[in-house]
């Protein structure tokens, strides 16, 4: 039976994103009927056109498309004006990080739908639709320290860029998977100092012999580390316990140990922010200066750069939506190794035992 596959336009503050680009919904004419929202693709520079020359149907009101769609598949965790669209027919496939919103796994409970959190998708140990994000998250937020180091930010009015052969400033990296790797990897471009601090032995390894003389590597919860997180001029924090909310590995004492106009980005606000005390920013309103130190905590950075973002993002989305388009789709994701952690919530059942931690609520089993 053909599906109805919905898109709407994105309504969290300052995301340009869509799920879908319209190059790739061509393929699923004939497997589903595609809605997509008026402008949703405007941001990333897609027209209605383009999304009508390839195969779908605009619709005019958010309300409509979620009424007419049974798969809802969209970039960003749904936002109380969407929560009352939402209905028990629905299967809503998006990026969800439901391990740090209570109120949003209750109402997604509540309302007993299915709720698939593709950030939890796997591919043997990578997870193959974070990564293209973090990539993204980890280039912006270099991109984001330099501006926010600048003196009309209240920064410390230094250039992260090496502008002679003495390396000028310090960014310390905490957590070097594919946000932190993205962010050495552009440091080291530019001519920072780079420091880099994660508990995975094997990946300070890596690290050190890909960029040898170029970077220092410390092993988290050392002295040492605490010593580099406090000197540094721009501190990525980046850690991740998949599904789950990470630790805190930049305290209030660091905050307050470090030089006025210090900059810190807490990439991993998403899942709930690893800096202690930490409240999410957004693009235009980037961050909230406590101890003349500034924090920015932006849950959607790679909405700065939609086009870029929307492009990786479907290209690497549209197999998945794929495998809701056969018959068997529920079974499929049950049943399936890669699947299986992203099928989160089903008929007011929870079914992560990640969210299920780090909310206190209780695990249930599909028999
Ligand atoms: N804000 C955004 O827009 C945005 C975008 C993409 C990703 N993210 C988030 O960024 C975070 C990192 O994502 P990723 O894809 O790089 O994850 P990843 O799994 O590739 O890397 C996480 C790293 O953290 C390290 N780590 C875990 N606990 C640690 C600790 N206590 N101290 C030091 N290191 C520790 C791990 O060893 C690993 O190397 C996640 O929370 C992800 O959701 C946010």
């Amino acid at each position: 039976m053909i599906k109805k596959l919905g898109i709407p336009r994105e309504v969290k503050q300052d995301e340009g994103r869509i799920a879908l680009i319209p190059q790739h919904i061509a393929q699923f004419t004939g497997l589903a009927d595609i809605f997509v929202e008026t402008q949703a693709g405007l941001g990333s520079g897609f027209t209605d056109q383009d999304y009508e020359d390839a195969g779908a149907k605009i619709i005019y009101s958010a309300e409509e498309l979620y009424e007419i769609s049974e798969i809802i598949c969209k970039v960003k965790e749904p936002q109380p004006q969407e929560l009352e669209f939402l209905n028990s027919s629905h299967v809503l496939f998006g990026y969800l990080h439901l391990s740090s919103n209570l109120s949003l796994t209750k109402a997604l409970l509540d309302k007993k739908l299915t709720g698939i959190a593709t950030e939890m998708i796997m591919e043997g140990k990578e997870y193959p639709l974070l990564i293209p994000m973090s990539k993204i998250a980890g280039n912006l937020a270099v991109q984001k320290g330099m501006q926010f180091l600048e003196y009309s930010s209240q920064g410390k009015g230094v250039l992260l860029s090496a502008i002679s052969e003495e390396k000028s400033s310090i960014v310390t990296v905490i957590g070097c998977g594919e946000v932190g790797r993205a962010s050495i990897q552009k440091s080291i471009q530019i001519g920072a100092s780079v420091i880099a601090i994660d508990v995975n032995e094997d990946t300070l390894k890596d690290l050190k012999n890909k960029y040898g003389e170029n970077i220092s590597t410390l092993v988290g919860g050392t002295e040492e580390a605490v010593n580099a997180i406090r000197s540094a001029d721009l501190v990525i924090a980046a850690v991740l316990l998949p599904g789950r909310k990470p630790p805190v590995v930049v305290t209030e004492e660091d905050i307050n140990a470090m030089e006025k106009g210090t900059v810190i980005i807490d990439v991993a606000i998403d899942q709930g922010g690893c800096v202690e005390g930490v409240k999410p920013n957004t693009h235009s309103e980037p961050f909230e200066i406590r101890n003349g130190v500034i924090v920015s905590a932006i849950a959607n950075l790679p909405g700065a750069v939609p086009r870029t973002s929307s492009i990786e993002l479907s290209t690497n989305l549209q197999k998945y939506v794929d495998n809701l388009l056969i018959e068997n789709w529920f079974d499929k994701y049950k049943n399936n190794e890669s699947l299986r952690p992203s099928l989160q919530i089903h008929n007011g059942l929870l079914l992560s035992e990640e969210v299920a931690d780090s909310l206190s609520l209780t695990l249930s089993k599909l028999v």
